[in-house]
């Protein structure tokens, strides 16, 4: 009989004990050694935490080499900071701060939170690597550059109105074997886990109205918005298209008699501004443009 990998064992161990997590409110330890994952009662300290915080997904610590490749394709470094959401020993917290991070994980078991602090201590980062009992839902995401993820497909589906809500524009998501539904991720790449590693940057709110001005002309234009994707249109003799959303990054396209326009530029809230290169027979020149929401749509 062939061994089956690691990854499918806890593939399937995540997926019992999400049933079970489902039947009994969460008060479930998985506890891995070697090649095995073994499910454990264990209750879980509470003590000061919001009333009805609960296990919404086992411990089952993310394999070294994707901890590796989750900061990898995020990109961490120094002048990041990483946020995990329920952070268990605190590995993708701690392998960040040694890659010149800071952040802090987000564990409601107790004693996982102080096995972090442990091991942040003896891998001497405890001055960048903190770790709160707190739930997930409860946590401020504000300070974030990047937020890992490694819980369960509902639960993912509760946090993403909050992470796209909290979170700055081009803030990157990277999640452990489990999707963000319809949000199509930015990337997905092949690692020891079977589900893979998924990866966003969260996009700027640009869908709606917009009055766009250049040196020379001012014209309305309107954005439809997908998330990350996005068709830009106006009005006024120029003909606008396509449109590519990353973070607060956007970039679109124009033509008019003779002329083509390539946009470029960043998004602030109800104001966009940057660059356009303007193309003819007769040459180029770049130019600046704005754009301020008509509509009154927030942030
Ligand atoms: C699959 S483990 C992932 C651990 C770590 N992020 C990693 O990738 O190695 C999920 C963790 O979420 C924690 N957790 C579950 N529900 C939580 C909640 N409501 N708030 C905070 N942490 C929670 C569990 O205790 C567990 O340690």
């Amino acid at each position: 009989m062939h061994a089956r990998p690691r990854a499918v064992i806890v593939d399937r161990v995540m997926q019992i004990a999400s049933q079970s997590l489902a039947r009994k409110s969460g008060r479930l330890r998985l506890a891995c050694r070697g090649t095995a994952c073994v499910v454990a009662a264990a209750l879980v300290g509470s003590a000061g935490l919001t009333h009805g915080a609960e296990l919404v997904a086992p411990f089952v610590p993310t394999v070294m080499e994707d901890v590796e490749l989750m900061l990898e394709v995020a990109a961490v470094g120094p002048g990041d900071y990483v946020i995990d959401l329920g952070s268990g020993d605190g590995r993708i917290v701690i392998t960040a701060a040694l890659r010149g991070a800071l952040g802090h994980g987000i564990e409601l078991d107790r004693e996982l939170v102080e096995l972090s602090r442990r091991r942040a201590r003896e891998a001497e980062v405890e001055d960048q690597a903190a770790f709160l009992q707190q739930d997930v839902f409860e946590a401020d995401l504000g300070a974030a550059t990047v937020v890992t993820l490694y819980l369960m497909p509902e639960v993912n589906a509760r946090l993403r109105p909050k992470l796209l809500d909290e979170l700055r524009p081009g803030t990157r998501v990277v999640s452990n074997s489990f999707d963000l539904g319809d949000w199509e991720p930015d990337r997905h790449v092949v690692g020891r886990t079977s589900g893979g590693l998924f990866y966003w940057v969260v996009p700027a709110r640009v869908g709606g109205a917009w009055r766009m001005s250049l040196a020379d002309a001012a014209f309305d234009v309107q954005i439809a918005q997908r998330f990350q994707l996005v068709e830009v249109t106006g009005t006024g003799g120029l003909d606008l298209h396509g449109g590519v959303l990353s973070g607060d990054r956007i970039s679109f396209r124009g033509v008019d008699a003779g002329r083509r326009y390539a946009f470029s530029g960043r998004v602030d809230g109800a104001r966009m501004a940057g660059v356009v290169q303007v193309h003819d027979a007769g040459g180029s020149s770049v130019q600046r443009w704005e754009a301020r929401r008509v509509d009154g749509a927030a942030r």
